[in-house]
């Protein structure tokens, strides 16, 4: 099958490399000269595991190609997937400016090109978008009314640092169609996807994609609010009692005599926050998308609430444990909103090294995916970038872990506790919990009340 996607980010181009693994041919559209030439390179414009060697594979065998040219490959297509990024605007709402440009490019495409072909949304739009905006732009633009051509809404649930796995390995594969012909020739492309396929409304589709993201951050939450439950409870650690309710055998069943761990899990630990370009965004675009509707969304609120409340605790712990912060220097460690990806948007390291500069601390930040700072690290004066672990601990009296960096577990603590000033270790991700510590070293983690 000929598919193009428009929107080369995260989604995007892992859609177009999996889908050419699989053998459809595909075309990559985006307005970015400069991503566009890099995947034509061989050279994903952003970190992301195998990526790389699978684009080198599909540019090799042909099978894909990118482009800025929209026009000629949306008529070249049976399908065109719409992948762009749907940001949160200030008041919330989601931003769906880009989604609307490419609706009207994809129809002016559409014109006079002849035949039956598929308009998708893959992208995560509030419900209502596809068969209204969407739909609406692309029959003005192409003179032509949905039927005639195909209109479906199938939302991506791929993780980043886990894309091309997520991808080609899918939970499910939702298609929300605007008739049955709609689908069925959208799912043609995932012909050789072997798991569950659900047909269903438009609307469902795009429901369906915000209540999962919003489950995942309302676990994240409620585990957070336990969290700091156990903080305020001496005698109490949130690691007991969350490995307590894990073993609930409703969330951890015994199969074959043997007590498995579902993934889910791992969204019921404490920490110091979700971040990321989609959980803090798709709950915000939700709660608004429910406001407007006079639905007042409860639990919305309180997820965002308990999230925003976490870096703070984290500058908190800091703060009581070295009196002040006035002065102080602290190394941040981790700036990835999660481990395994060199994504900072909304990563809960912003907020602790806004709050640490305001309180007077000098910041060091080291994360080991960046040898040199990002751009995108846009923090102010008095925070300085460092290249490696030991250059960010020299001389500081406080090290705050913001992201779970598995190198931050297995370091030798013991040398770099060493080069410390005062050496308070604050365990925003709980993942030193296995370190022994040498004395002298104050080891805090998330959950605990201060001894
Ligand atoms: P991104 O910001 O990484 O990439 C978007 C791309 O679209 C950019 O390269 C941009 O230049 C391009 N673009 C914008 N307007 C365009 C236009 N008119 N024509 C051609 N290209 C255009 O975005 P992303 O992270 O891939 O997210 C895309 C969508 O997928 C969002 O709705 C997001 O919520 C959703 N999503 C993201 C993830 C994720 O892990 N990042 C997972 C599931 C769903
Ligand atoms: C998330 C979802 O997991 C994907 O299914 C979805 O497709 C994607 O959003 C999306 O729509 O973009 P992602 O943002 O890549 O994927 O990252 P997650 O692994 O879900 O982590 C999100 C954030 O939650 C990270 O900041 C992580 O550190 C945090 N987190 C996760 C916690 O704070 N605690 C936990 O227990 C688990």
């Amino acid at each position: 099958m000929r598919i193009t996607i428009i929107g080369t980010g995260y989604v995007g181009l892992t859609t177009g490399v999996c889908l050419a693994g699989v053998g459809h041919e595909v075309i990559c559209v985006d307005v970015q000269r400069g991503r566009v030439d890099a995947i034509n390179r061989g050279a994903s414009p952003f970190y992301e595991p195998g990526l790389d060697e699978m684009l080198a594979a599909s540019l090799a065998d042909g099978r894909l190609r990118a482009t800025t040219e929209l026009a000629e490959s949306v008529a070249a297509s049976e399908v065109t997937l719409i992948a762009v990024g749907t940001p949160q605007r200030p008041d919330g709402q989601i931003d769906l400016s880009y989604i609307a440009a490419a609706a009207r490019d994809v129809g002016a495409a559409l014109r006079g090109a002849g035949g039956y072909r598929v308009v998708a949304v893959k992208s995560t739009v509030v419900p209502g978008t596809t068969d209204t905006l969407v739909r609406s732009l692309v029959e003005e633009a192409s003179g032509m009314a949905a039927g005639d051509f195909g209109l479906c809404m199938n939302p991506e649930f791929l993780r980043e640092g886990s894309a091309v796995y997520d991808f080609n390995s899918p939970d499910r594969i939702v298609i929300g169609q605007w008739d049955e012909k709609s689908g069925r020739t959208m799912a043609k492309m995932y012909e050789s996807f072997d798991c569950p396929k659900i047909f269903t409304t438009l609307r469902n589709a795009e429901m369906i994609k915000y209540a999962s993201n919003s489950l995942l951050a309302t676990l994240i939450s409620f585990s957070n609010e336990i969290a700091a439950l156990c903080e305020a409870t001496p005698g109490t650690d949130v690691e007991d009692v969350l490995a307590g309710v894990h073993l609930d055998r409703r969330l951890s069943p015994n199969v074959e005599g043997r007590r498995v761990r579902p993934e889910i899990l791992s969204f019921l630990r404490a920490g110091c926050g979700f971040g990321g370009s989609c959980l803090p965004k798709d709950v915000n675009a939700l709660r608004a998308y429910a406001r407007e509707r006079s639905v007042e969304p409860h639990v919305l609120d309180a997820v965002l609430a308990v999230n925003s409340e976490r870096p703070a605790q984290l500058v908190r712990m800091a703060e009581e444990a070295l009196g002040t912060l006035e002065g102080a220097t602290v190394a941040v460690m981790g700036l990835a909103f999660k481990p395994g990806t060199d994504d900072l948007r909304e990563s809960p390291s912003l907020p602790v090294i806004r709050l640490l500069s305001e309180k007077g601390a000098a910041v060091k930040t080291y994360d080991p995916m960046f040898t040199r700072e990002p751009p995108d690290l846009r923090v102010g004066d008095g925070v300085g970038f460092c290249g490696t672990a030991e250059e960010s601990l020299r001389g500081a009296d406080a090290a705050l872990v913001v992201t779970g960096w598995p190198e931050f577990a297995e370091a030798d603590w013991a040398s770099l506790c060493g080069l410390m000033r005062r050496k308070v270790i604050i365990d925003g991700r709980n993942v030193l919990r296995g370190v022994s510590w040498s004395a002298g070293v104050t080891y805090m983690p998330v959950g605990q009340a201060p001894a």
